[in-house]
């Protein structure tokens, strides 16, 4: 038999394992947890929406991310790596080092009451004290909520009146290669537009843009620190089903979903990921290029290598201007990464300012074994230009915020399955994906559907929603009773590889960064002369899409459309954020809508696309799509 048939046949014996007898895999993946208390069961079905992992287990991620490897010998091991391009800072942090410095920051926290369930909102740039705050939260029992710092400070505002923060841990500015982003101004402003207010803000002052305080409320995170100096604290014993996090993604509207992450599940099913489909072993190095902002931060730049005793870097770079084309080589050559996960963005910026991977050729890449893609569509020509340059396996791998995950991928660590491009491959063990059409039947093979999944949802995806139960079920569960609804289109093919198409929604992905255009619609719509308005998503050749607005003025507006063009950009930057990338907007006339009103965004992207296009049937006006195609034309 060759080494293609092994694997398959061993993924198809852990997959059928998983579906068939859930219990005993999990309860078998869960012995790589250290538990306080051991669960004696996986999964009750009574517990929950639509039921709880490991509900009678006792446990702590800090202790099992940092505490336990010191415990058992691996103190000196540098733990993490921080690699600051933007500021030409690196410093490692060895196991013991990172338990001394979370475990004294946890005693600063304590002091503020800051203890089992409080919030903590986490607003702060790609340094190592995030992810001391963030593992100092872990250690006591709080829920840390980490908010990226390319958001607004009106997004901020709704994240701190969803999570309601006793404590707000930040910086003093982020650094972009082209301008530094003063985070404080940002926070004030939020906390001034929340109608909830924290009791106090701890702010790390950066040299390169130092921060007012705001007397009483604001203190200094190294005075603090050194005010702690030999002081220590205990892991708090968490049950399983206890929420470890709450990460806001966007939905539909433009009010974030708080999707919670609870402790045990997440912990077993991330430390399955880190053999099974990453294939790491305890000492190696493993290297997330992402944000800690991101879902995709939180499981494999924080938690999953230290959980498993594999070394992690914290990257305050971009793939390319830092300085340059060669600045991921370069990392993964200096710390000998053994492989790296990004989104596939990153590579189109390398590959188009470097066509011919010409600097790879300055680095000694031994030792580097895969690459992983993730956040958004791998596209062919990408992932086969990273394949020939790199000569080592380009793993796509498809997830959600919601599922903490992935939920399709090559288990690297099972033995790899042949690649086909195009698909993430196979769905990962504990989920029973199906596509189905409308009306909620089995979608033949090859057959373009909507991809679901079987409830209950494996360990480690989302319980529920903050404070919103009822939104979770709405928005997940309503649509196709009895599965999780992932809002992705897609297929199965004969071999049962999935491939995801597009969105079934109003969410776009924008350089892997998940958007909200009807949050982008209700910013717009806040503009004085504005009327109506539409976004949508445009392909684009290095964010794979990028919004662009369509905008019909109030009738009686008499003012230049470049004016009020740069004021709508304006408003969506202030409202939204940078990251959200809206740099066009467009006035027309009017929009084209179907004769029930319905604004036809489907056909507006397909003629922005410069795609193949019909004239539906219940269009109200047809003149309106000829208005959308000429000022795309006009602007070029
Ligand atoms: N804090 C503040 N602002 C931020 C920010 C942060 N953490 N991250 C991005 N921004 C800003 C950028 O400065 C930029 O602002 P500008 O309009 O003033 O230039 C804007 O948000 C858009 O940023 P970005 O989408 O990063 O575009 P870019 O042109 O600066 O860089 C890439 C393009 C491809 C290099 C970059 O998007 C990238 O590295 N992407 C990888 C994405 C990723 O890791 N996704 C995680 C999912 S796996
Ligand atoms: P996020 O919650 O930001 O991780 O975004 C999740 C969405 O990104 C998914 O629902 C998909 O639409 C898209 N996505 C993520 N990874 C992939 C992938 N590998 N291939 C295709 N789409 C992806």
């Amino acid at each position: 038999m060759d080494a293609v048939q092994n694997a398959r046949e061993a993924y198809d014996a852990i997959h059928a394992a998983s579906l068939a007898d859930p219990e005993t895999f999990w309860l078998k993946a869960a012995e790589a947890i250290d538990w306080f208390e051991r669960p004696t069961r996986a999964f009750d079905a009574s517990l929950g929406v639509y039921g709880r992992w490991f509900p009678d287990g006792v446990v702590n991620a800090c202790h099992n991310a940092l505490d336990r490897h010191v415990a058992a010998g691996r103190g000196e091991q540098t733990a993490l790596i921080y690699d600051s391009p933007v500021t030409g800072v690196k410093r490692t942090y060895s196991f013991e080092e990172l338990t001394h410095e979370v475990s004294r920051f946890a005693a600063v926290l304590q002091d503020f009451g800051v203890g089992k369930g409080d919030r903590v909102v986490v607003y702060m740039p790609m340094v190592p004290e995030a992810v001391i705050g963030v593992y100092a939260c872990a250690r006591l029992g709080a829920i840390h909520s980490v908010v990226f710092g390319g958001f607004s400070a009106a997004e901020l505002a709704k994240r701190i009146d969803d999570a309601e923060p006793k404590l707000i841990l930040t910086a003093s500015c982020g650094i972009e290669p082209s301008r530094k982003v003063a985070y404080k101004p940002l926070l004030d402003r939020a906390i001034e537009m929340s109608t909830h207010a924290p009791e106090a803000v701890v702010l790390l002052q950066r040299p390169e843009l130092p921060a007012e305080l705001v007397e009483r409320r604001d203190h200094d995170w190294e005075s603090l620190r050194d005010a702690a100096m030999g002081r220590t604290t205990e892991c708090a014993r968490m049950a399983a089903t206890d929420p470890l996090y709450i990460l806001y993604t966007s939905g539909t509207t433009g009010t974030p979903k708080g999707v919670v992450r609870d402790t045990g599940g997440y912990l077993v099913a991330l430390a399955w990921t880190m053999s099974g489909l990453y294939d790491i072993k305890p000492g190696e190095v493993f290297w997330c290029a992402s944000d800690i902002g991101w879902v995709v931060g939180h499981s494999y730049i924080i938690y999953g290598p230290l959980l498993i005793g594999a070394t992690t870097v914290l990257y305050e770079g971009k793939p390319v201007g830092t300085p340059d084309a060669g600045a991921f080589w370069r990392v993964i050559e200096e710390y000998r990464c053994v492989s790296l996960f990004t989104a596939p963005t990153a590579f189109r910026a390398i590959r188009k300012e470097d066509p011919n991977a010409e600097k790879l050729k300055n680095y000694d890449l031994t030792g580097f074994r895969a690459l992983f893609l993730a956040g958004e569509r791998a596209d062919p020509a990408t992932l086969q230009w990273a394949e020939e340059k790199l000569g080592v396996p380009v793993i796509d791998h498809c997830w959600q915020t919601e599922t903490g995950w992935a939920i399709v991928g090559n288990p690297l660590g099972v033995g790899l399955l042949p690649v086909k491009h195009g698909s993430p491959t196979l769905p990962m063990p504990g989920y029973d994906l199906k596509v189905l059409d409308d009306e909620g039947h089995d979608a033949p093979a090859g057959k373009l559907g909507n991809i679901v999944i079987k409830l209950p949802l494996p360990p480690g995806c989302l319980p529920t929603l903050w404070n919103d139960e009822k939104r979770f079920r709405e928005s997940y569960l309503e649509g196709f009773p009895g599965y999780y609804q992932t809002s992705d289109a897609g297929f199965v093919d004969e071999d049962g590889y999935v491939f995801f198409m597009a969105r079934t929604d109003d969410i776009i992905n924008v350089a892997g960064h998940r958007l909200s255009t009807g949050g982008m619609e209700e910013a717009i719509a806040s503009h004085p002369d504005v009327a109506e308005c539409a976004v949508v998503g445009v392909a684009d050749a290095m964010k794979g899409q990028t919004p662009v607005g369509f905008v019909v003025l109030k009738a009686g507006v008499d003012r230049p459309a470049a004016e009020l063009e740069r004021e709508i950009v304006q408003v969506v930057r202030d409202r939204v954020g940078p990251v959200a990338a809206f740099k066009t907007a467009l006035t027309v006339a009017r929009l084209p809508k179907t004769r029930s009103g319905k604004i036809l965004r489907g056909t507006i992207q397909k003629i922005a696309d410069g795609e193949d296009w019909t004239m539906p049937a219940t269009i109200e006006d047809p003149t309106a799509l000829d208005e959308i195609g000429e000022a795309l034309k006009a602007r070029g």
